[in-house]
């Protein structure tokens, strides 16, 4: 028994429990506190929450190794990042310490670990308040005997970490010299400063602009802003102009950029460690991908390369080793894979790197000859690769030797082939009327819907048809190397066609259960459902007994992969795992209530989520899949179906 709506319930469910989770993270005081005074503490596991409950300030721990920080944050943020970290250079240890004011009005964190951190060091005076306001400023301010305010002392805003919030400032101060400007983390999980910088300052020509630099090098550039003399102009910003009102103000005293966010309950531009610029929900406006090397597109500035670069050649995530060389390493912990990638690309006989650290951290660099390990089972690294123009084939990198290995191998396989084409041959017009009939079957089940695939190779759903030679040769004759995994049909293996485009080519094994009716089940289900998270089918290959499935391919492999890896679950923090939930959630919704056909995928588990190259979830195997009615509520199933589990 299955019901199209059984799901949807565990899905709010999941939902519910999943924020639970948030507010059970926020909830760890009780102290609806906004404001600190002279000789009050608050502990490492208390929260200052501002008077409309918005932002939150307190203690949070980042683990592997674990360290403590003070820190802001939104208090709904579903990404928990935090806007605002007091002591991002130096970090306590977990559990341990508390933030104070003295009897002076000094805030302190005190810790076990060294000396005290003094947050607003000679800007104290004896009679103060300190308040995290509803802006997310956590501001100092001297009181007079009567309790209004007498002056302020001393604010967040003053001294940005990474994150722009609505309101503050980037820029200067002429009048104390202090300048506003983000600075981001070293990597995601270190708050420390990293190798980019964002600030509002003059160009060569005399603009204002938002400058982003990497170690000093201008690195991306915002549209003209104002001529320091000339009125406020138009600020070209890659920004969604109906979310944002950006001003900016340059008279005498200061010089800034600002921006509002009206009626959005989060708002927050980010500084990544990769050099990104985000804004909530984590959308990238200016990305280090898009203004690596060559570019100079949407205010990206070109880096000086040198002569042995090309515009065509960037690195790419393979898995495999480096034949000859040991690496040249960078045991400097202040830098990040962003630097590493930097420094391999100015160094002509650098041809790959990777972190030399778990955390991200210091540098690994290779030269010499890369060899691939298709199985995925090898070290990652990033490596030179040159792109192919477009129609050009890809260039094969090999070490002459293996063909000393593989010249017999293959001319056996040739002939063998050759053999087995020959006596083939003879059906090939049998084959070819099994073929039409299996597409008409296909198109004619759903008459009066525009799915077909016509037998002319090109679907109505862009389904390509694909020539079994051509996909023998995309997978090196299904050879063990380019094998992928099992899936519950058969194996599914990775293939690269001629024009340089990846596959993944699922073999539906003849003594499996998937035999013609689960085939076209799969075939006609993916061809109608377009969504981002579900993996996308290119077309087919169907040769006598055999048949294929041709998809995307996905370059990080599946959800258990990560999941049950200890080392590879590491990489799955917060943020990603929340967009996997989230994605995953989408996928199954779009099935369930969004596409046009009512769909039950009946074999949901984590080896089938496939993760695409920026972990983004990929609802996969269609294979049990079931159709519902748009108007059937409920239907019973004639088999039990899924993966059995036993304990
Ligand atoms: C945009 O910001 C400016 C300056 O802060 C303000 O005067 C103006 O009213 C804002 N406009 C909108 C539409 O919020
Ligand atoms: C480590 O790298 C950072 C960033 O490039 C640099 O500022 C620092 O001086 C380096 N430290 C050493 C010891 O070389
Ligand atoms: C990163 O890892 C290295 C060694 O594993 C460690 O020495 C270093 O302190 C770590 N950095 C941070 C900021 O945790």
């Amino acid at each position: 028994m299955a019901s199209p709506n059984s799901l949807l319930p565990a899905i709010f469910l999941f939902m519910i429990f999943m924020s639970c989770w948030y507010l059970g993270g926020s909830q760890l005081s009780h102290a609806q506190n906004d404001a600190i005074k002279p000789g009050e503490v608050l502990g490492y596991s208390q929260r200052l929450v501002s008077a409309d409950g918005r932002f939150e300030l307190g203690f949070f721990t980042i683990s592997s190794p674990d360290r403590g920080y003070l820190g802001i944050r939104y208090t709904n943020d579903t990404f928990n990042y935090r806007v605002w970290v007091a002591n991002r250079d130096k970090p306590i240890s977990v559990g341990e310490g508390n933030l104070t004011m003295d009897a002076d009005g000094l805030l302190k964190i005190l810790h076990n670990g060294g000396s005290p951190i003094p947050l607003n060091a000679n800007k104290t005076a004896p009679n103060s308040i300190a308040t995290l306001e509803n802006s997310g400023n956590f501001l100092v301010k001297e009181l007079n005997p009567d309790g209004s305010t007498k002056r302020m002392l001393w604010e967040s805003f003053d001294y940005p970490t990474n994150t722009l919030l609505p309101g503050m400032k980037l820029g200067i101060n002429y009048k104390t010299g202090q300048e506003w400007t983000l600075t981001s983390w070293l990597t995601s999980q270190i708050p420390s400063a990293g190798g980019f910088s964002l600030e509002w300052n003059l160009t060569t020509n005399g603009t204002r602009r938002l400058i982003m630099r990497h170690r000093g090098d201008t690195y991306w550039l915002s549209g003209i802003g104002i001529s320091s003399s000339s009125n406020p102009g138009n600020l070209v910003m890659p920004f969604n102009a109906d979310y944002y009102n950006f001003s900016y103000v340059s008279n005498k005293n200061e010089s800034y950029f600002s921006y509002s966010a009206p009626g959005m309950r989060i708002s927050r531009l980010v500084l990544t460690s990769d050099g990104q610029l985000t804004d909530f929900p984590n959308l990238a406006f200016v990305s280090s991908i898009m203004c690596f090397g060559y570019s100079s597109a949407q205010g990206c500035v070109q880096q000086n390369s040198p002569n042995c670069r090309n515009s065509s050649q960037k690195f790419e995530q393979r898995r495999g080793y480096f034949i000859s060389s040991s690496p040249h390493l960078d045991e400097n912990l202040s830098v990040n894979l962003f630097d590493c990638m930097d420094r391999c690309w100015s160094d002509c006989s650098c041809v790959g790197y990777t972190t030399l650290r778990n955390n991200g951290t210091g540098c690994r660099f290779y030269s010499g000859d890369f060899e691939e390990d298709k199985t995925g089972n090898l070290e990652q690294f990033y490596v030179l690769t040159d792109m192919p123009k477009t129609g050009e084939p890809r260039r094969k990198k090999g070490v002459w030797w293996i063909w000393i290995i593989v010249a017999p191998v293959g001319a056996l396989a040739i002939s063998i082939l050759a053999c087995f084409l020959w006596r083939k041959k003879l059906h090939w017009d049998q084959e070819r009327d099994r073929e039409s009939t299996l597409f008409t079957l296909t198109s004619s089940r759903r008459s009066g819907d525009t799915f077909e695939i016509k037998n002319d190779g090109k679907g109505g759903h862009d389904l390509k048809i694909f020539n079994f030679h051509s996909i023998v040769a995309a997978t090196d004759n299904f050879s063990t190397k380019n094998k992928l995994g099992e899936g519950g049909f058969g194996p599914v293996y990775k293939g690269n066609l001629p024009e340089g485009q990846e596959i993944a080519v699922k073999r539906l094994s003849r003594s499996s259960g998937q035999g013609l009716v689960e085939f076209k089940n799969e075939l006609i289900l993916i061809a109608k459902l377009q969504h981002m998270n579900l993996v996308r089918l290119l077309g087919c290959c169907v040769k006598g007994d055999e048949k294929m499935l041709i998809y995307e391919y996905m370059p990080n492999k599946s959800l258990d992969f990560f999941l049950f890896d200890l080392q590879k679950r590491e990489l799955l923090n917060w943020e990603r795992r929340y967009n996997v939930v989230e994605g995953i959630a989408q996928g199954l919704l779009y099935l369930h209530k969004y596409s046009r056909l009512r769909i039950i995928h009946r074999d949901l588990k984590a080896s089938n989520i496939l993760l695409d190259n920026d972990m983004n979830p990929k609802i996969s195997d269609f294979g049990m899949a079931r159709v519902f009615g748009r108007n059937d509520a409920e239907a019973n199933t004639q088999r039990v179906v899924g993966t059995y589990f036993c304990v």
